[in-house]
């Protein structure tokens, strides 16, 4: 299999990065829910530090998954069933990469006006003054940018299955 992507379908890399992305929010948004739910504890802040570090981690594979799209441009071969199909294909796309940034950019910002250090991997950084108005927004972003986020997945998944059970246009094939 190639790494690049071609005209017809995506590469070993942009199917990577599809899958392994689907995969990690699968698991992070529920356990976010999961999180605020529990009492507080140490068990909870060692829970909260998980989520925080997979997170982080969510963050840093979407920019390379976009420097990768940027050398390296998504099939175009598209089939229109009819106008403006290709526009709203396209605006989804955008809108997932930009709610995935909004949820992880909220999150750092919700600690880091805590007052919080956070462990970015490669390098620690906090704020010198927290400011726990500001957090509360963040946080605010950080939940209702995780409702936008299910909602164009649901309208993604829902797309790839009108292509491949009414348009029967093998959509599927480009990313499996
Ligand atoms: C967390 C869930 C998911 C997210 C965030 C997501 C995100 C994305 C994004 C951002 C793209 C565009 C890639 C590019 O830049 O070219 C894409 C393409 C695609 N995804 Fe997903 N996806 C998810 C789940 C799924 C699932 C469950 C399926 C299959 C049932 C699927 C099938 C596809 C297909 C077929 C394409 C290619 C569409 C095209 O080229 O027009 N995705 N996905
Ligand atoms: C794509 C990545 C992420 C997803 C999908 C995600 C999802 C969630 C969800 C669904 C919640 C529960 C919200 C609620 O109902 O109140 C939550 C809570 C939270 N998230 Fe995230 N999150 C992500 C990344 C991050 C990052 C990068 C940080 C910080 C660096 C972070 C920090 C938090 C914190 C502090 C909470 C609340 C825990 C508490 O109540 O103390 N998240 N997240």
């Amino acid at each position: 299999m190639k790494i690049f992507n071609s005209s017809k379908e995506y590469g070993l890399l942009g199917k990577l990065f599809h899958w392994i992305t689907f995969l990690a929010l699968l698991v992070q948004i529920p356990f976010g829910f999961y999180l605020v739910s529990l009492e507080f504890s140490s068990e909870r802040i060692e829970l909260e530090n998980i989520h925080i570090f997979v997170g982080i981690t969510i963050f840093y594979f979407t920019l390379f998954r976009l420097i990768w799209k940027s050398i390296n441009p998504s099939p175009t071969n598209i089939k229109s069933f009819f106008r403006g199909q290709i526009f709203i294909g396209k605006a989804n796309h955008f809108l997932l990469y930009a709610s995935v940034f909004t949820i992880t950019i909220s999150g750092i910002l919700k600690k880091l006006y805590m007052g919080e250090t956070l462990n970015f991997i490669f390098f620690k950084y906090g704020f010198e003054k927290d400011n726990f108005i500001l957090a509360d927004t963040y946080y605010n972003v950080h939940v209702y940018a995780n409702y936008l986020l299910l909602a164009l997945v649901t309208l993604h998944i829902l797309a790839v299955g009108a292509h491949h059970f009414v348009f029967k246009d093998n959509i599927l094939k480009k990313i499996l």
